[in-house]
């Protein structure tokens, strides 16, 4: 285990990388955003069914939550490869772990999917990874490179998409009702340009259950969890939100009309009398999927 461990801690400095644009986390706090959802991941893990001695990864860990919560569950016996591009966000991981206790379970593995699959040492129980490879160039591509890291009958656990955001009401008041569905069409338009516009984007033309299925796997199903944080929201949920819109509106305002981008920039104004800061009516309600799969025995 320990020669384990210097093995591929020297391949995360050997193997570190320029992050590229448009593949990290949605906004600078990464660890407030999973604590909030947290929940949600916990439950959408279950199905992996880890357990003590498991090996275990987590493709793209951002701030390291499913890491923790992987490496709770397999034990003092099992590991956790943490793998990721970004050097930052294995060190964030690492630093997760080191707080959890469960440090010397969890593995850090430099590494960029779109150079096929992670270098790990031996076959694995299970692979988790969420909203990571929507960032890959070709996505049938990157879980056939993960489906191959598995031991036979080992499973494989994509979380990705689910439900929209919602955290406004309809009508929030200012500008135009249906401002959060505006926004989702304009997000939509921008990130269909931003995943063209790579050279070598792979337009995936089939769901998540025909990707998996066409990299081998089999017993391929689907399981999607809510989170509802109805309103009043926490300080800490009510932080999350907006620092979550503000991120999204940054991303999708060439594709807001005129009327929009002024309504956004009025409630994302910490000094104007219209900041959702103020609101008592924000929640937070959304669904997250994830597709399992596993390799034949
Ligand atoms: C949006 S964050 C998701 C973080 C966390 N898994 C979650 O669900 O909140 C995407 C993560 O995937 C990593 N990532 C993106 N593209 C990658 C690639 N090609 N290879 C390895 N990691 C990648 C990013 O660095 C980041 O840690």
């Amino acid at each position: 285990m320990e020669m384990m461990f210097i093995m591929i801690a020297g391949m995360t400095t050997t193997n570190q990388r320029t992050v590229r644009p448009g593949v990290g986390t949605s906004t600078r706090n990464p660890a407030a955003a999973e604590a909030v959802f947290l929940d949600v991941t916990r439950r959408l893990l279950a199905p992996l069914r880890i357990s003590d001695g498991d090996i275990a990864v987590d493709v793209g860990p951002g701030a390291g939550s499913a890491t923790v919560a992987m490496a709770a569950a397999v034990g003092p016996r099992g590991r956790v490869y943490a793998v990721d591009l970004d050097p930052a966000m294995l060190d964030a991981t690492m630093a997760a772990a080191r707080e959890a206790g469960v440090a010397e379970r969890v593995l850090p593995v430099a590494h960029d999917l779109e150079e096929g699959a992670p270098p790990l040492p031996e076959p694995v129980d299970a692979i988790w990874s969420s909203a990571c490879l929507h960032h890959t160039l070709d996505w049938e591509a990157s879980v056939r490179a993960l489906a191959s890291a598995l031991r036979p009958g080992g499973t494989l656990c994509v979380a990705e998409g689910g439900l929209p955001t919602r955290c406004l009401p309809w009508d929030a008041g200012v500008g135009l009702p249906g401002l959060e569905i505006r926004l989702d069409e304009a997000h939509n338009r921008w990130s269909t340009q931003w995943f063209a516009g790579r050279t070598g984007a792979r337009r995936q033309r089939r769901g998540w259950t025909e990707v998996l299925r066409a990299a081998g796997l089999v017993e391929v199903t689907s399981v999607t969890e809510l989170l509802d944080l109805p309103a009043p929201v926490s300080d800490q949920v009510r932080t999350v939100v907006i620092e979550e819109l503000a991120a999204r509106v940054a991303r999708a305002t060439p594709f807001l009309d005129e009327n929009d981008r002024a309504t956004w920039e009025l409630l994302l104004d910490p000094t104007g009398a219209h900041w959702l800061g103020h609101r008592a009516d924000l929640g937070l309600l959304t669904a997250r999927t994830a597709y399992l799969g596993r390799t034949p025995r």
